[in-house]
């Protein structure tokens, strides 16, 4: 009855020209009128309780909200914002990362088209905050569908004069937004890659430090955030840190968006307030017999159902939205075998250790898969999979190997029992022969 009264559900099947664009349509739907995907707004709410406030008081705000980074990692966003606006630089940039990549992730999809107004107000009034007067959406080459309807909210508010010159009829805040649309690759929602493909280069990943804050797009510094972050910074301007502080853990405050996937009955967007734990959102959506779930994506925990009593929480079990479930009738290591083509497709091919590793991962696993594995192979797997995790460039090689692992840690009889009977046993055994 709890997770009822929390939850709001769009229908994964519902085609998407039919997708409420309006939060009043939305909020008809549901039950409770205080989280971000049914709350009421209005355009220029959020920047007008902002700009009220002043940058200093919107920063407190924020720190006291306890927000952090809704694409999966959870740094603060808070500390991310002072960081930029205290970097020494003539110009600062804010760019949103609407590069939704992650297999079985989608709720960015819906705020693009249902929250448009509150993502680009977070974003505004980040500008406020750090002092920029140019932002970016990087938008998933896979919403191209997306662009003109964005661009067409965009050009409605340089007319009602919430973006462009003179905001809110404040002469030197100006701030402007252009999108650019990505062209495919995974690796370009990791955020230096994102910058570099953003600067018109090919999207291989920096190193960090220095982090974008200092030394972002063309070197100037940036804020990276995805689109929920910036869609829950509008929503604290104008509701206050306590309003937000509400629901969730000391630790993850707020709410988190999921995308469920697989086998359940209700699959679609639900948003849970941190802490919730897998059961609960199970029983909400309606799975039953459910074997394990895939929190995070591809690159992340795949969770068995000894460990459903779990939380989602950056304290636990972190996601950036990606909530797959499958049941007892699913063969999990075809959906291992699957994530792990996935990112030897994905690979950007810049370091050893990820495009050599994810390649013979692949390999190795199809070796299981038509049983010619040996239990070395598993061993080799194993080893390979943590020399990946310790060495790789950037985030992708560095969870490559997560599915296999977690698999072999967790599921070992699937890898077992296709193993090979036996392994080979050499004519003259020359132990026996020594003894
Ligand atoms: P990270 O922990 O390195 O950084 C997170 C953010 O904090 C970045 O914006 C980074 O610039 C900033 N940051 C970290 N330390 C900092 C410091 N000392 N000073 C200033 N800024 C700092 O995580 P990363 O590699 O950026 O992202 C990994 C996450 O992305 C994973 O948790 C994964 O779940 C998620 N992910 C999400 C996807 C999606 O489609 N939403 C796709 C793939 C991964
Ligand atoms: Fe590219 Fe993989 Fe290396 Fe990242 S870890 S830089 S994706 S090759």
């Amino acid at each position: 009855e709890r997770i009822n009264q929390i939850i709001q559900r769009v229908d994964a099947s519902t085609p998407l020209d039919q997708w409420p664009r309006s939060l009043f349509e939305v909020s008809s739907k549901t039950r409770r009128k205080d989280i971000i995907l049914n709350s009421e707004y209005i355009p220029g709410a959020a920047i007008a309780a902002g700009l009220k406030n002043g940058p200093t008081s919107l920063l407190n705000q924020l720190e006291q909200s306890g927000l952090r980074g809704c694409g999966g990692a959870g740094f603060s966003t808070a500390s991310k914002w002072r960081f930029c606006a205290a970097a020494d630089a003539e110009k600062r940039f804010v760019v949103c990362n609407a590069d939704e990549g992650e297999p079985g992730t989608f709720k960015d999809r819906y705020l693009l088209q249902a929250h448009t107004d509150r993502l680009i107000e977070g974003m505004t009034l980040c500008a406020a905050v750090i002092g920029s007067s140019t932002g970016f959406i990087y938008l998933r080459g896979e919403y191209r569908y997306l662009l003109q309807p964005l661009n067409e909210i965009l050009e409605q508010r340089r007319k009602a004069g919430l973006l462009g010159q003179s905001i809110l009829g404040q002469a030197n805040f100006n701030f402007d937004i252009k999108i650019h649309l990505g062209a495919g690759a995974y690796i370009c929602g990791e955020e230096s890659a994102l910058i570099e493909s953003l600067e018109g280069k090919r999207g291989i990943p920096r190193s960090r430090p220095p982090f974008p804050v200092t030394q972002g797009y063309c070197g100037f510094p940036t804020v990276v955030n995805n689109v929920e972050t910036f869609c829950n910074a509008a929503m604290i301007a104008q509701r206050g840190p306590e309003w937000f502080r509400q629901v969730g853990t000391p630790a993850s405050p707020g709410t988190k968006l999921l995308s469920i996937s697989g086998d359940c009955e209700r699959p679609g967007i639900y948003e849970f307030p941190f802490g919730t734990s897998i059961r609960d959102i199970l029983h909400a959506c309606g799975a039953q017999q459910t074997l394990a779930v895939q929190i995070g994506g591809a690159a992340g925990r795949m969770i068995p159902a000894t460990e459903f009593n779990r939380t989602i929480a950056f304290e636990d079990i972190s996601t950036g939205g990606s909530f797959m479930i499958f049941n007892q009738n699913r063969e999990l290591l075809r959906a291992i075998e699957n994530f792990t083509h996935f990112f030897r497709h994905e690979s950007c091919g810049f370091c050893t250790p990820c495009r050599v590793g994810s390649s013979l991962l692949a390999k190795q696993l199809s070796k299981v898969m038509v049983g010619h594995a040996t239990a070395k192979d598993l061993d080799e797997m194993s080893i390979l999979g943590s020399l990946m995790q310790k060495t790789s460039h950037c985030g992708l090689g560095q969870t490559a190997a997560n599915p296999i692992l977690d698999g072999l840690g967790k599921f070992p009889s699937l890898f077992q029992s296709r193993l090979r009977a036996t392994s080979f046993e050499p004519a003259f055994d020359l132990d026996a022969s020594l003894e």
